[in-house]
């Protein structure tokens, strides 16, 4: 494989910012002399049926402050690599045979993946296959390893906060107790975060378990003072040591989300009538619409940084953001485990220091 030909391929949930990688792909390497096929929805555009559309600096052009994908995307299909928290699955070896035989076929020299850690997984199995690869992470929950932030984390970030600046308004009025639930899968970025910048009285993510009689405790206080709360909730946080989910999801990981509701009921049971409570569930909102500044500049410095990689044969490579400047690490250290909010970092240390409960 040596054309100057690339194929681009986004999977897994849509991201605020992917347009703007795919453009600056195609407008850095379209100056080297590369040309693009963009596979539809994902890896399943590379498999038979073959889907795909060639993109030139034209096709992309007023793309990248756009949300969503031109390419659409799936995350769940035969290529699905995930299958759990940090944990990936061995994809069929006939399912990668065909991904490595259909960009031979279309003369391609190599993939532009991106996605996130189950996305990633999927393509270094397909590098060891055979196929040169390079991968840009791409995920609102900002959970992947070894780069300082992901694109979509500060549009999903900012949508919570401004959540939260309405729901305080009306918390304060009735007096009640607002719950706003965010999303983050298995990490609590954006809930720690939204819930500092937005002044939250309690935030609640994965990565540290609260006692539900504290959080009662600390609603009965403000309550007796005559004030409302505004509590942030990760999808992901545990009640009792336990996640909340709606189901199974078909071919990967438990679909998360009802933790608004089941803390209210929760703390009803354990304080019958005591409090005024209502749930607000952010959902796919975080996820939607048009990049953040912040958002669609990182993004196009990941896009330049993939097709500069490629362009000097870094595979098997991910571009990374760190101390404020691009680089690349091994695809394999990006995949495996996921980044989470610690004891020291900047908003948890923060949030713990102004009297936020986070626990
Ligand atoms: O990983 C991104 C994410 O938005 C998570 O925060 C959330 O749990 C999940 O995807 C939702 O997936 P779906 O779009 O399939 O409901």
């Amino acid at each position: 494989m040596s054309s100057k030909r690339i194929g681009i391929i986004n999977s897994g949930g849509d991201c605020p910012g992917l347009n703007a990688v795919i453009a600056s792909v195609v407008k850095s390497g379209a100056e080297l002399g590369y040309e693009f096929y963009g596979f539809i929805k994902g890896w399943e555009g590379l498999l038979d049926p073959i889907q795909f559309m060639k993109l030139d600096s034209d096709a992309v052009r007023g793309i990248a402050h756009l949300g969503g994908t031109i390419l659409g995307t799936v995350n769940k299909g035969r290529f699905g690599a995930k299958a759990g928290e940090g944990n990936s699955r061995q994809i069929p070896e006939d399912v990668l045979h065909e991904a490595r035989d259909n960009c031979k076929a279309l003369g391609l020299s190599g993939l532009i993946v991106i996605g996130g850690d189950g996305t990633l997984s999927g393509a270094l199995q397909l590098m060891e296959a055979g196929v040169p690869i390079v991968g840009v992470p791409k995920t609102i929950d900002n959970d992947l390893q070894h780069t300082d932030r992901t694109f979509g984390f500060s549009t999903a970030t900012q949508v919570a906060v401004d959540a939260l600046d309405r729901v305080h308004t009306t918390a304060t009025s009735h007096q009640r107790m607002i719950f706003v639930e965010t999303m983050g899968r298995h990490a609590g970025w954006i809930a720690i975060r939204a819930g500092l910048a937005g002044g939250a009285d309690a935030i609640l993510i994965p990565e540290f378990p609260f006692a539900l009689e504290d959080l009662v405790a600390m609603m009965q206080r403000r309550q007796a003072e005559g004030r409302s709360a505004t509590i942030v909730v990760a999808e992901g946080a545990k009640v009792h040591g336990q996640r909340v989910h709606e189901g199974e999801a078909l071919d990967r990981e438990v679909k998360l989300g009802g933790i608004a509701q089941y803390l209210i009921r929760a703390i009803d049971e354990m304080a019958p009538d005591a409090f005024d409570m209502r749930a607000t569930v952010l959902g796919h909102i975080q996820r939607g619409g048009t990049p953040t500044a912040g958002d669609r500049a990182l993004a196009k410095a990941y896009g330049v940084a993939a097709m500069k990689a490629f362009d000097q044969g870094k595979f098997g490579q991910m571009v990374i953001y760190h101390n404020a400047g691009m680089g690349t690490i091994p695809l394999a250290d990006a995949v495996g485990s996921i980044k989470v909010v610690c004891p020291n970092t900047m908003e948890y240390e923060t949030a713990r220091a102004l009297g936020v409960f986070v626990h």
